[in-house]
């Protein structure tokens, strides 16, 4: 229903008398200058009202979301995301926002980004953000052009390798490699962290950076991080991290005190953006201040009483481009609110909560399904399916099972540090309730693998689409639009 209609149906009822019913609403038509309307009406298919609240209603419900039920993807963070930051998001000011418009028009706009920017920089430890980076992956392409640009600065063009821990997230060799760099990768301790003597073996003055997440994909804390960060600054790189793990930490540990130059957020993950299917995402970058100097421009600062554009970096640094405007600015606003809304007790509270949820699943099922790396748990942990390949199973069928018992799977053969991988990320906010009865599903996908495996191969039997050949749907994709497919 258009705005119009709306306010004619008010208007009328106003100026009604009681009891009187008046007739239909004769909505005017779209008042179009004479001439440039159509003579005849376009051949437009009609559907009621009912049927796109259905059509929409049922889409909804085909694919499992965080609505639907529990999500325990790991490393994904699919945590819940508070309604009212989406209402707030919506509000008119925010939404028809347009870059090119005068500062005097977005203040409010500008103080969202600096008050944001600030917050992020006190969570970290860092002195600097931007907030132009649309996913994390994009965060680590920009950490990964300011290193560049800190090393060719200071004529060391010949650092061209950076490290990576082999846990690490596929993005991180990828951003790093796009770039211009090597990437190497750096092994696993028994510990599940990393191996610092292979560290420090592979340190040299050709190495650009280090690029660690911490907590790792294990969901482990890298206890040695300070002794690491001397390491690397002895050796002349710089120290980034992917702080997809934040939610691990908030509220109790800053890169910028562990010796990190660098760090990016998820903010759809750790601050309550909804997330998945490529959805808008904002991957912000942290800095150190001698790294200040090449984040991307314009940047939003403040001025006096109110805010501004500073529009290009000091004289002589090469300009950075990553984004066309300013960011995804919508998800900055919901960040802001999350942030805000919890303040510092409450994001703390929120680790808390999450390392909590992790180490109470693991304990529930690592005699089920045996985790390799069982001891620091944080925010998630990572178990094993290999158990079930002498029945002729595998991970992959755990996952589907999963989705018939109404759950999503957690995230499989992921990190590759451990075979037949399941990540399992349950977030702060699920209940005691929820955790068991997951925890029980799994049981009994365990005993069923003993009992019934044919139950697993045929998995799932419940969704509207039963096993995909899924290499195939990513590398040759049908792809339809209005009808028409190729
Ligand atoms: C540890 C880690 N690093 C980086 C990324 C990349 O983040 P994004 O998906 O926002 O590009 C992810 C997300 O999948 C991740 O889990």
């Amino acid at each position: 229903m258009s705005q119009r209609e709306v306010l004619t149906i008010f208007e009328r009822s106003r100026k009604g008398r009681p009891g009187y019913l008046p007739p239909a609403l004769d909505v005017p038509e779209w008042e179009l200058p004479a001439g440039l309307g159509r003579s005849t009406p376009a051949d437009l298919p009609e559907v009621s009202e009912s049927e796109v609240v259905r059509h929409y209603t049922n889409l909804s419900v085909k694919n499992h979301h965080l609505d639907r039920d529990f999500y325990p993807l790991g490393s994904c963070t699919m945590k819940h995301n508070p309604k009212v930051n989406e209402q707030l998001a919506a509000l008119d000011g925010f939404t028809s926002l347009h870059p090119l418009q005068d500062v005097s028009q977005v203040q409010g706009a500008l103080e969202v980004m600096v008050e944001l920017e600030e917050h992020l920089a006190a969570i970290t430890g860092m002195d600097a953000v931007s907030l132009q980076p649309a996913a994390g992956a994009h965060g680590e392409l920009l950490g990964m052009m300011v290193t560049r640009q800190y090393h060719l600065a200071r004529g060391d063009a010949h650092r061209t390798r950076v490290l990576i821990p082999d846990s690490a997230h596929g993005t991180n060799p990828a951003s790093a490699t796009l770039v211009g760099f090597t990437a190497e990768s750096i092994r696993t301790a028994p510990d599940g962290r990393l191996d610092v003597d292979a560290l420090k073996e592979s340190l040299g003055d050709d190495v650009a950076a280090l690029m660690i997440t911490n907590p790792n994909t294990l969901g482990i804390f890298e206890s040695r991080i300070v002794e690491i960060a001397e390491a690397v600054h002895e050796a002349g790189g710089l120290l980034y991290m992917d702080g997809a793990n934040m939610n691990a930490i908030l509220g109790h540990a800053r890169p910028g005190d562990m010796g990190f130059d660098l760090v990016h957020l998820n903010l759809h993950k750790t601050f309550g953006t909804p997330h998945g299917g490529g959805g808008p995402g904002s991957g912000p970058l942290c800095v150190v201040q001698r790294l200040e100097p090449y984040l991307p421009y314009p940047r939003p600062v403040r001025e006096g009483d109110g805010f501004t554009w500073r529009l290009h970096p000091p004289e002589g640094i090469f300009e950075q481009r990553i984004h066309g405007t300013y960011g995804n600015f919508l998800v900055l606003v919901k960040a802001l609110a999350y942030i805000l809304r919890n303040g510092a007790d409450g994001l703390r509270r929120i680790s808390d909560m999450a390392v909590l949820n992790a180490n109470y699943l693991k304990v529930r099922l690592q005699d089920v399904f045996p985790v390799d790396y069982p001891d620091g748990t944080l925010h998630e942990f990572v178990a094993s399916g290999r158990e079930l390949k002498e029945k002729g199973l595998h991970t992959l069928d755990v996952a589907k099972r999963l989705l018939d018992l109404g759950y999503h799977a957690p995230t499989i053969y992921f990190p590759l540090v451990v075979d037949e991988a399941m990540m399992i990320e349950p977030t702060e906010t699920e209940t005691l309730e929820t955790l068991d009865a997951f925890a029980e599903a799994m049981i009994q996908i365990r005993r069923e693998a003993d009992e019934d495996p044919e139950r697993l191969r045929e998995a799932p039997v419940t969704t509207p689409v039963r096993r995909l050949d899924e290499t195939r749907a990513n590398r040759a994709p049908v792809v339809c639009w209005g009808g028409h497919c190729d």
